[in-house]
């Protein structure tokens, strides 16, 4: 199956010269959905792990049935204010101004082997803090598993060393 024709383009969203990927269409799509997650769940077979971390919100529609599929514990990392117990924060730079992101501190353990997954890797904000919280609180990040990739923003550049992959790439 070629995931391409499952994801639909929308011009100028969320802003003009934006041309958004998305994939509620896959989601829906129970053929495209299944082979999705299986496809990553294929790739993932690389590594061994315990828990998929998935950042809000799309990162839970990929991490957490691909947890399932795999049998390992899913984390979410989430916009700051949700998380319940205690968290560890961490904010990163945009383009303009800054953004947050946090997890339970509990949620990873020393030693603990995780891999990220995501929809999709753009400048790599999102997931290179990502990969920040995890190693603070001492875990090691295994896969870091994407279903698209836009490959013009560069967002590999912030993940070197890291075993990175995705299914599509633009
Ligand atoms: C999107 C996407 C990734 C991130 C990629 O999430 O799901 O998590 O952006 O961008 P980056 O590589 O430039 O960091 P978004 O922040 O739009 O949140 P959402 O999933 O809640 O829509």
């Amino acid at each position: 199956m070629d995931l391409r024709d499952k994801i639909r383009n929308i011009k100028d969203f969320p802003k003009e010269g934006i041309n958004f990927k998305d994939i509620t269409t896959v989601l829906k799509d129970k053929e495209a959905f299944n082979y999705c997650i299986n496809a990553l769940a294929e790739i993932a077979k690389e590594v061994e792990y315990d828990i998929v971390v998935g950042p809000e919100a799309r990162g839970f529609l990929v991490g957490a049935p691909l947890a399932y599929a795999t049998k390992a514990g899913f984390v979410p990392v989430r916009k700051p204010g949700k998380l319940p117990a205690d968290t560890y924060s961490y904010e990163y730079e945009l383009e303009y101004g800054t953004d947050t992101l946090e997890i339970h501190k509990d949620a990873i353990n020393p030693g603990d082997k995780v891999i990220i997954a995501d929809d999709l890797l753009a400048t790599g904000g999102t997931v290179q803090s990502t990969i920040n919280m995890i190693e603070k609180l001492g875990g090691e990040v295994v896969g870091v598993y994407f279903m698209i990739e836009l490959e013009f923003l560069k967002g590999i550049e912030k993940l070197e060393g890291y075993n990175v992959k995705s299914l599509i790439k633009y």
